[in-house]
């Protein structure tokens, strides 16, 4: 008897290891029969995969649910049956609470147990609820089946180092994510080659604290995040590397000089430093002060001077002056980045933030960040108009929004939209930059410039 095929639908909230998690979670329940599918209506399962960073995070959760259980009934008057599962980060905090809370839940599970998901499927498929937050002792990694590469895909996340020991005062990751767990170089290489092998040329190495990378390495010794790179720049295929995101006090000489010598290693750099305050820094436990993240970035700049730094900050911690403020708009004028994300302050249930003294009222810190995001958006723009003019490598990554323009990313991860031929997607090729709009750039193909490899038809 042949089994009809079933459909999946994974709707993604959060960071970018969540990205990695729903693909993993989708390829983990291709054997078991689902196929995704973009409509929620049409799925027989639906995944919730959540984030919990933020405040108001479970709400958002419950009332999503809300929508999710109106579709079943919806399914249910025409005859079709709906599982729902609830994963990420809220899965973990909350636990229990989703299944006695939101009777529409079947499975809820925790960002390190989506090896168990295909199991608690089968499970919920005979009627049985399940919750499972644990931190197993057995790796998802491992467990998960194999990387399959199978959707085409240019630039892909590969998710190398979870969890977090640093236990900033506002921050809710160590304990949904639980400890920093470094994964074995062999398995990172292996995946890296089989989505290279499926046509892959970018990857970015994903962690909380990627740069903290310490995974056993194919000599039995712990390597650190420059080496597992300098081994990865050798898959003749991947022709682009970034990661993200980096803690300051983890930047080691050995990284930073990869900037400068590493020509696959792209100069973007997402370096959050959260405030310019030493004294708030403190009181966040970041255990570095203003002066020496600016010293940090001198350094990478001398190996790297064209670099692209990305960052993130908080506005209204506790305590936060406005003179306190004002050193995080130094700090952001000095540095000039290429790209920030910045958010209000959000006391996070058990947090040691949450029980601070000073709580900053919700408009003082409304208003700053305004004056803050004013502040950025200048300063992103300054440095995309500094592209305008230059010939820059752009690898394609897709079609553009304009019938004949594809579109790829620079070096520096802008968006670029060019008129060019759909072959040079999954291929680097020359682009002078003509123009900065609000989000991308435009520019015109260097005609002139043939790419050293051969391009390739059968990706
Ligand atoms: N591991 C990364 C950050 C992960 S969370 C690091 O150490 O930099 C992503 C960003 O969300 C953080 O950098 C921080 O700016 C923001 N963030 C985290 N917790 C927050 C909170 N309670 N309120 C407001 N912003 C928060
Ligand atoms: Fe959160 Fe700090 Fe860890 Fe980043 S380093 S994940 S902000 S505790
Ligand atoms: Fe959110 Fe969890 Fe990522 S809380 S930011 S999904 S690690």
């Amino acid at each position: 008897m042949t089994q009809s095929r079933k459909k999946l639908h994974i709707k993604t909230f959060g960071c970018q290891m969540n990205a990695y998690d729903s693909e993993r979670m989708a390829e983990a329940l291709a054997p078991a029969g689902y196929d995704v599918t973009e409509a929620m209506d049409d799925a027989d399962l639906v995944i919730l995969n959540t984030c919990h960073i933020r405040e108001k995070a479970a709400e958002k959760v419950y009332s999503e649910l809300g929508r999710v259980r109106l579709n079943k009934e919806a399914r249910k008057s025409q005859g079709r049956g709906t599982m729902v599962a609830v994963a990420g980060c809220v899965a973990q905090a909350e636990g229990e609470e989703i299944i006695a809370r939101a009777p529409v839940v079947d499975i809820v599970v925790g960002p390190q147990s989506l090896h168990r998901l295909a199991d608690l499927v089968a499970k919920a498929e005979t009627g049985e609820r399940s919750v499972e937050t644990e931190f197993p002792a057995d790796d998802k990694f491992t467990a998960l089946p194999s990387r399959a590469g199978g959707k085409r895909q240019v630039s892909a996340f590969v998710t190398v180092q979870e969890g977090c020991d640093k236990f900033c005062t506002f921050c809710v990751v160590p304990y949904t994510r639980g400890a920093e767990y470094s994964r074995p170089v062999t398995d990172i290489v292996a995946e890296v080659e089989r989505l290279a092998a499926a046509g892959v040329r970018e990857v970015t190495l994903l962690g909380q604290n990627v740069n903290a990378y310490h995974g056993d390495g194919e000599d039995g010794s712990a390597w650190s995040l420059a080496r597992l790179l300098r081994r990865l720049a050798e898959i003749p295929d991947i022709a682009r590397m970034r990661f993200t995101t980096s803690h300051p006090r983890d930047m080691d000489e050995d990284l930073i000089a990869l900037f400068g010598d590493e020509e696959k290693l792209m100069p973007y750099l997402h370096l959050p430093y959260q405030a310019g305050s030493d004294r708030i820094l403190a009181a966040m436990n970041r255990k570095h002060t203003a002066e020496e993240y600016e010293r940090l970035v001198d350094r990478i700049r001398a190996a790297r001077p064209d670099l692209a730094l990305s960052t993130d900050i908080i506005v209204g911690f506790p305590g936060e002056t406005d003179e306190d403020f004002q050193d995080t708009l130094d700090v952001a004028k000095r540095v000039g980045f290429a790209q920030a994300f910045s958010f209000k302050y959000s006391a996070r249930p058990g947090t040691p933030g949450a029980s601070l003294e000073g709580q900053v009222p919700e408009m003082v810190k409304k208003e700053r960040l305004a004056i803050l995001q004013a502040q950025i958006e200048e300063s992103r723009r300054t440095f995309d108009r500094a592209t305008v003019g230059r010939r820059i490598p752009v690898l394609f990554e897709g079609n553009g929004r304009k019938p004949g323009q594809i579109a790829g990313r620079s070096p520096y991860l802008q968006a670029v939209y060019v008129d060019g031929p759909e072959r040079l997607i999954g291929h680097i090729a020359e682009v002078d930059i003509l123009a900065a709009g609000p989000n991308s750039l435009t520019g015109v193909m260097n005609a002139g410039f043939e790419w050293r490899e051969p391009i390739r038809t059968a990706v």
